[in-house]
């Protein structure tokens, strides 16, 4: 079956080859979440001298919760979109003071805090609670139109939609978390916007648009 092996494939890819990196050490929903903002829009090299210095600023949900405004988006100073620092503040807050602390494990709940869209939520619920739910970034997009060789246009909402509807398909109960990561691992390292590296890749015997020789036309963007 070609969904088991995607799963098996992709995920001893990514327990071989996963970077080693600050936010991949626990399973703090905090933490994943501090990671998640962070990585919405700066590159994972850029973030991870950052994340480290955050989290060693605001170890602990609490600690950011009891923040200063102007603390935090000291903290924050340099990696820009500060609207990330102060909505993440704001809903760490709301956390603190409505959930005992402890970050929401449900969609429902989770999706309610500011900051907080379906990607996020995704990543924060399969990555430290274990859930099966997807968490379809950028990267992910361009493996599934790749994979599946989807031709429509990425920058659609109907077209992410059918790929959260992928995604929920293929994630395997035992591992979402690593299964969602390994995704956004091949996005980043092998199935790269230009020249993709499909001889390394390791779903690349059952990928179409590898087979159509499509990988350098998917995924379609419509023009400007
Ligand atoms: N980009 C978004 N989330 C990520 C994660 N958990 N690891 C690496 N890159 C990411």
């Amino acid at each position: 079956e070609t969904v088991e092996v995607i799963q098996r494939e992709l995920l001893d890819w990514y327990r071989e080859h996963r970077r080693d990196l600050p936010w991949r050490k626990d399973k703090d929903p905090y933490r994943i979440w501090v990671s998640e903002i962070m990585l919405q829009q700066t590159r994972v090299d850029t973030v991870i001298p950052y994340y480290e210095r955050f989290l060693n600023q605001f170890p602990t949900l609490n600690d950011l919760a009891n923040a200063t405004d102007d603390q935090v988006i000291k903290a924050w100073e340099g990696l820009g979109y500060y609207s990330r620092a102060r909505n993440l503040h704001s809903a760490v807050k709301e956390v603190a003071a409505n959930y005992g602390g402890k970050v929401p494990d449900e969609l429902k709940t989770i999706s309610k805090l500011k900051g907080i869209g379906l990607y996020t939520a995704g990543a924060i619920l399969s990555i430290a609670y274990d859930k099966k739910a997807p968490a379809v970034d950028g990267n992910v997009m361009r493996v599934f139109s790749r994979l599946f060789a989807i031709p429509d246009d990425i920058a659609r909402q109907s077209t992410r939609k059918k790929m959260e509807l992928i995604a929920e398909h293929l994630i395997p109960a035992h591992a979402p978390g690593d299964f969602n990561q390994a995704l956004m691992e091949l996005g980043a390292m092998i199935c790269t916007p230009q020249s993709p590296h499909c001889l390394f890749c390791p779903v690349q015997t059952v990928c179409h648009a590898f087979h159509e020789g499509l990988q350098d036309e998917l995924p379609r963007k419509k023009k400007a």
